[in-house]
């Protein structure tokens, strides 16, 4: 039986409102919400003293490095660092060892997360050269996608056969989600890199190599044959103003069938922080140019981008400190995304509702997840308090991932994730967690 519990005095942020009111939670679901709720025997009573009370954030692009990588994190401590940072639900991509390349290595991983993960959780399938079958076996509406990486990265998964690139786009019935960088650009540019510079290529190099030309190649690639066979695409990561010409504002996330997200570290980092943070800040696609940034956020605001993800991605400090060449791409970043969005609520580049608009509401909707996502009588009590004054440095001592730094190592954040909510269960309370494992399997809708 789960605990009865009664939230007071929040201030709610649903679908495009802020208001005042109080939630009650019963058998893991949001059972009422109203502007005031009376307090029934029994029931636990949380005084939100006007607190932020936001659906839990659904982070749409993770790696959380099992089965074969946990050395870099694990589901249960990247999980439990999500939990802490509002996320309570998360996507996972197949870059693991092994790869999720079929469909029984994908159930390994739905089996491993429902003992050790305290986040609800997705696994994509990972496309290769030769898995069409495989893809084509996946049953409708068990698994949230397709992930197709058109560039390499972190592993050894690239689609890189121009026949089965056109192949997936033609026949998938499912959602195909990109990685996209141009593997021919990138070659071409890292051998002219090393010509200069031998193997002492600086990091602040790294945009060049993986440079703004092999994202426009590979996404525009992406879009085009999205439109030529009319397959349903999600474009992970954008870095570059200029791919985000290729994606529309004008229709309800609803009817589109092309979408894209951005990175939390694409809105916060530009090149400038190369000098400082070096390969602390490598990531595939590249932080780029502040130009770069700003044409992000404006695809952002206007709707051309629909999602914010982190794409979190631990590697240990010691493989970071490697020269850049042998210096793996990626870092961590779900216990900080909120934090950092709420700087820029609070700078006024962005509105709390669209946050949970780009964090919440539009996660679900675009890999139809049920009953998540929204603050909704019925739906599932996934839940975070934010308190937008309580601030706190990044330091050693609270940062929770497996791998032990953050890029944002030393900023201070003004907000701060006080509680979170998971299927009704308080899993996460200022600083301290509950026992319980208390994720389930998202599942997706049919149309
Ligand atoms: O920087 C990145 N690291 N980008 C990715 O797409 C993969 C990720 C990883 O798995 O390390």
């Amino acid at each position: 039986m789960k605990p009865r519990i009664l939230l007071k005095h929040a201030r709610m942020v649903n679908e495009g409102k802020v208001f005042e009111g109080d939630l009650r939670i019963e058998d893991g679901r949001i059972a009422h919400i109203d502007a005031s709720l009376s307090h029934r025997p029994g029931e636990q009573l949380v005084e939100l003293d006007g607190q932020y009370l936001l659906p839990g954030l659904i982070d749409d692009q993770v790696h959380f490095r099992e089965p074969g990588l946990t050395h870099k994190g694990s589901i249960a401590s990247e999980s439990r660092a999500a939990v802490a940072g509002g996320i309570t639900s998360y996507i996972e991509q197949p870059n693991t060892v092994p790869a999720a390349t079929t469909l029984e290595k994908l159930e390994a991983k739905y089996t491993l997360a429902s003992t050790q993960s305290m986040a609800n959780y997705g696994f994509n399938l990972g496309a290769s050269n030769d898995n069409l079958d495989e893809i084509l076996r996946m049953p409708a509406g068990r698994y949230p996608g397709v992930k197709v990486f058109m560039g390499s990265s972190t592993g050894d998964l690239l689609v890189d056969d121009p026949r089965a690139v056109e192949a997936l786009f033609a026949q998938s019935p499912h959602l195909i989600i990109t990685h996209c960088e141009d593997e021919a650009t990138i070659k071409a540019n890292l051998e002219a890199a090393r010509a200069q510079y031998g193997d002492a290529i600086p990091p602040s190099m790294h945009p060049l190599i993986r440079s703004e030309e092999a994202c426009w190649l590979s996404s525009s690639k992406a879009v085009e044959l999205a439109k030529k066979h009319g397959s349903r695409l999600h474009v992970f990561h954008l870095s570059t103003a200029r791919e985000t010409s290729l994606f529309d504002s004008n229709l309800p996330l609803e009817e589109k069938k092309i979408t894209a997200e951005v990175c939390i570290h694409h809105l916060w980092f530009d090149d400038s922080a190369y000098e400082t943070k070096g390969n602390l800040i490598k990531w595939n696609p590249a932080v780029k140019t502040a130009t770069d940034r700003e044409g992000l956020w404006e695809a952002l605001l206007d709707d051309r981008i629909d999602v914010i993800a982190t794409d979190h991605a631990p590697h240990t400090l010691e493989e970071k400190s490697r020269p850049y060449t042998s210096a793996p791409s990626g870092g961590p970043l779900v216990q900080h995304v909120l934090p950092a969005l709420f700087e820029f609520v609070r700078a006024g580049k962005i509105s709390i509702e669209t946050v949970v608009r780009k964090m919440c509401h539009n996660p679900a909707l675009l890999f139809r997840i049920r009953e998540r996502g929204f603050l909704r009588e019925g739906y599932f009590a996934d839940l975070c308090v934010v308190d937008p004054a309580r601030p706190f440095t990044v330091t050693k001592d609270n940062i929770l991932y497996g791998c032990g730094w953050s890029p944002f190592s030393g900023t201070t954040f003004k907000a701060r994730v006080e509680r979170t909510f998971v299927n009704g269960v308080q899993v996460y309370v200022r600083g301290r967690f509950a026992a319980e494992v208390a994720g389930q399997r998202l599942e997706h809708e049919v149309l």
